[in-house]
């Protein structure tokens, strides 16, 4: 893994801006607002230098506003990751900016239809929601994953969601973007195992997020899917680069859910019926 870990060994609680980032070179899609943003702070706040994408002007000039007050080293680009030119041309600008070198990339830009059931999702709902969530990830892999390889470090991180490990009615396009995502990473894991490479990977899959995308959510049971905090999330998706975990289920309790897979339909889809209004 290209992240060594100052902090291996400290509880995820404990982990928070420390030295197993500084001098990092990082660059996180969609990092104008929630999880991106506050991850693209806390990594320049802990000596990382970081480029963060997004379209968002004003959020943009607003967070490197404050990274020069605070004298963070955190650039924002203005990139559209639904579209595979852009990207592109973006990563060939950061490859340059950082003489080749990317420790970390974090593929978190995501977006929602809104809860639309699948007949009611217009085309271009469809193919955007699939453009940001799955294929932009294929392309940012595709664009910083062979310098990684060449120099036998880094690490990719994924935000998925719980909507990647379980299906959710009114979600079709964002289970199966996110569904998508985690197959790739999965995937991406056993091909670097197989060619022994120390790049490591992270799947992310956050359950509802006190923010913009999942505070209005219909949830039966918050016992099972509570509300996180975005700074819980980023301190859990910082702890487990540090440690090259590979999957991060948040919170841990969805596990007994996804566990019901094990058994058929009718027991799996009673068990998550009662937990959670899916
Ligand atoms: N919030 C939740 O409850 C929750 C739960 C599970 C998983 N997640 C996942 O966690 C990640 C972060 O979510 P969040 O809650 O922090 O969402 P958020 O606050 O809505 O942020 C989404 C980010 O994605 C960017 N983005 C969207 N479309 C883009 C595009 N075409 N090109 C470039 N950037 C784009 C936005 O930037 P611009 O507006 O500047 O384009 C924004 O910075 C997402 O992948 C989401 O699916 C969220």
């Amino acid at each position: 893994m290209g992240i060594v870990p100052s902090s291996c060994c400290h509880s995820s609680a404990s982990v928070g801006p420390d030295d197993a980032f500084a001098g990092k070179r990082v660059v996180i899609t969609g990092a104008t607002s929630g999880v991106g943003l506050l991850l693209a702070k806390r990594l320049a706040a802990s000596g990382a230098t970081v480029v963060g994408w997004g379209r968002n002007e004003a959020a943009m000039a607003e967070a490197e506003r404050e990274a020069l007050e605070r004298g963070w080293s955190l650039r924002m680009m203005r990139c559209d990751v639904s579209s595979k030119r852009e990207i592109n041309e973006r990563a060939e600008e950061v490859l340059d900016r950082f003489e080749g070198v990317v420790d970390l990339l974090v593929n978190n830009a995501g977006v929602t239809s809104g809860g639309k059931w699948i007949t009611d999702l217009t085309d271009e709902e469809i193919t955007k929601c699939v453009d940001v969530n799955l294929l932009a990830h294929f392309w940012t892999v595709r664009a910083f994953l062979p310098s990684m390889i060449k120099r036998d470090a880094g690490h990719v991180v994924t935000i998925s969601s719980v909507a990647g490990i379980m299906g959710v009615a009114g979600l079709s396009d964002y289970c199966a973007s996110k569904f998508g995502a985690f197959g790739l990473t999965e995937s991406l894991r056993f091909e670097l195992a197989k060619i022994g490479s120390k790049v490591g990977t992270t799947i992310v899959c956050p359950s509802y997020i006190d923010n913009g995308m999942g505070k209005d959510a219909d949830v039966k049971c918050r016992s099972v899917f509570p509300l996180m905090t975005e700074d819980y999330v980023v301190r859990r998706i910082l702890a487990a680069v540090a440690r090259n975990q590979g999957l991060v289920v948040l919170p841990g309790t969805i596990k007994a859910a996804y566990a019901a897979r094990l058994y058929p339909t009718s027991v799996y889809d009673r068990v998550v019926r009662a937990w959670a209004n899916v």
